[in-house]
């Protein structure tokens, strides 16, 4: 068994990617271990989740601080109690200071429900409808200052149907997203990626510009 990777996920809400996280740590031959889930949010789903999984599950609303600054660093201060290699962004709601970015550098993983640098911020699936795309889908990458714009890791594409809503192409968007996230935590808990100055490095060869691209 290699040697394990503490993580500590950072969510706002429902948690699924959280789960899958979770779940692909439970096969006995991932080194990721979860070891605490914290949330801005008391009625975030994701924390139910984790405690049902006998995971630490934590509160820290920014409602109690006076700005971004002090905030993060009332974060950076619980996620440090847990010595977390790698920090996961997964569902949360809060744009990070530089201080806070800086900190995680090459450590701190985010995903994103779109193909970037399409669509960075919100609404990302109506966007690409309205756009009449063909392809959509969901992206993890190293956090930098520019917000959804670090270094890519992994992408997985999804073809747009003709039928396609906002909902129904999320809902196959999320789906990939499950497979995604799991796979680049496993990665980075194997010693397989990190962060060099171009860009991320897996197995000891820099990724192209779109991360490792998954094709249906
Ligand atoms: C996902 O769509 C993810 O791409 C975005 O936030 C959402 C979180 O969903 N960053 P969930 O809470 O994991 O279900």
């Amino acid at each position: 068994m290699p040697t394990p990777c503490d993580v500590v996920v950072l969510l706002s809400g429902t948690g699924s990617n959280l789960q899958a996280l979770i779940d692909s740590t439970q096969g006995g031959d991932n080194p990721a271990r979860i070891r605490a889930v914290i949330s801005n949010r008391a009625d975030a789903y994701g924390l139910q989740r984790a405690r049902d999984a006998g995971i630490e599950a934590r509160v820290l609303d920014h409602k109690g601080f006076e700005g971004r600054e002090a905030f993060d660093t009332a974060l950076m201060a619980l996620i440090d109690e847990f010595s977390p290699k790698l920090v996961v962004l997964a569902g949360f709601m809060r744009i990070l200071s530089a201080d806070f970015v800086r900190h995680y550098q090459g450590r701190l993983l985010n995903i994103h429900p779109s193909l970037l640098p399409k669509y960075k911020g919100l609404h990302t699936h109506q966007r690409a409808l309205d756009a009449g795309d063909r392809e959509h889908g969901c992206s993890v990458h190293f956090v930098t200052e520019e917000l959804d714009g670090g270094p890519l890791v992994v992408q997985a594409v999804v073809a747009v149907e003709l039928a396609d809503t906002a909902q129904s192409l999320a809902q196959r968007v999320h789906g990939q997203e499950h497979q995604i996230y799991p796979l680049a935590m496993r990665w980075f808990a194997e010693g397989r990626l990190s962060l060099g100055e171009q860009g991320a490095i897996l197995d000891g060869q820099p990724l192209p510009a779109s991360g490792h691209l998954i094709r249906p």
